[in-house]
């Protein structure tokens, strides 16, 4: 298949639109923008539509997707029992990056749910996303459009890497701007517990509806749980990672050094920037940025290139969402 490249980063064609709604109402997948990451969209009421996407990301039946809609009517229409302190957090911080868990009304395909009885529904906040799922009028299946276990894309170079010639079309609206998915909330329960953390922490919740807001910490990797995705391998990079924790950065390098490894550093202490390695990359202390540019980061190290990738940890020790994300692609934590 012939992946159709359109550009929207200079200026928005109205046309487009309507191109992009006529693939996805004829059930073909289409890549595009969003303000945390690149989603790959399918309509989520066409069995097949959505059966395309796990093909195509490589993606384990039972990993449900999560659904965007343009509204907060056309959200409560795949919904049932839902607790009131949900309208409040819509009202709040929808559209944006936040994913609600609630019972499904079941109007949706079933695979999109991959056989529980809730469903992940999102608004998000980004001009062309609206746009599409307006024109096309239909919900849409739009998991991160990467190759399952990679990476989330943050940018139309990332999905092209991953899916090209695997998908109907990728809407190139350049680089997202927050970087990390959104803040997964389960809110089938008396109060919402955070399954995924994101750029919405559990105090912001708490602080919007006054109730606790509590973060499910993952336990054993085959426990069956609230969160189906924390039993697979997730945002790993071609090159293996390994967080290192700040005073042992040194004594890992060398180790590495000594096995004649080619070692890519990511650091913030300034110590670290005398340090002999192959390729280093000084992180900074501006978490907003860090967030934005985490997965091309990871994507930009080759095997051609390096062996390993040490990374200094902790990275910002309170920011949930970037550690959440840096451990789970860490293929080994030196603490
Ligand atoms: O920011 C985002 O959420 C991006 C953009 C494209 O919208 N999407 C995204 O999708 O990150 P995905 O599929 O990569 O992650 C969705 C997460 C997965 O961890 C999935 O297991 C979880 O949401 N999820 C979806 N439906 C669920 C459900 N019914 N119950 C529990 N978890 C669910
Ligand atoms: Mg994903």
């Amino acid at each position: 298949m012939k992946t159709i490249i359109i550009e929207m980063k200079e200026q928005i064609n109205k046309a487009d639109f309507h191109f992009i709604a006529q693939l996805l109402q004829a059930g073909e997948i289409v890549a595009f923008p969003t303000e945390t990451v690149y989603g790959l969209g399918a309509d989520a009421t066409n069995e097949t539509a959505v059966q395309k996407i796990f093909t195509a990301k490589g993606r384990p039946s039972d990993n449900p997707l999560n659904v965007l809609v343009a509204t907060k009517e056309q959200l409560y229409e795949l919904v049932k029992d839902v607790p009131n302190y949900v309208d409040k957090l819509i009202d709040t911080f929808s559209p944006g990056p936040i994913t609600y868990v609630l019972k499904s009304s079941n109007q949706v395909a079933p695979s999109v749910s991959a056989g529980l009885t809730t469903i992940g529904v999102r608004i998000p906040n980004h001009p062309i996303t609206l746009a599409i799922i307006e024109e096309a009028g239909l919900p849409l299946a739009a998991p991160s459009a990467n190759r399952s276990g990679r990476p989330s894309p943050t940018k139309a170079e990332h999905v092209i890497e991953d899916l090209a010639g695997k998908i109907a079309a990728i809407v190139d609206g350049g680089q997202t701007n927050i970087g990390l998915e959104s803040t997964v909330v389960d809110c089938t329960g008396e109060h919402p517990i955070i399954i995924r953390p994101g750029s919405i922490t559990a105090e912001e919740i708490e602080t919007a509806i006054s109730l606790p807001c509590t973060v499910y910490e993952k336990k054993e990797a085959t426990e069956q749980s609230k969160a189906p995705a924390l039993k697979y391998v997730h945002y790993a990079p071609e090159v293996p990672l390994i967080l290192v924790n700040s005073e042992k950065v040194e004594a890992v390098v060398r180790a590495e050094k000594s096995e004649q490894k080619r070692v890519a550093l990511l650091y913030q202490s300034e110590k670290l920037a005398q340090l002999d390695v192959d390729e280093k990359l000084y992180l900074g202390d501006d978490e907003a940025k860090v967030a934005q540019q985490l997965y091309e980061i990871l994507r930009s190290f080759k095997k051609e290139d390096v062996d390993v990738i040490l990374c200094e940890f902790p990275v910002f020790e309170h920011n949930r969402a970037i550690m959440n994300r840096l451990t789970e692609a860490a293929m080994e934590i030196i603490k």
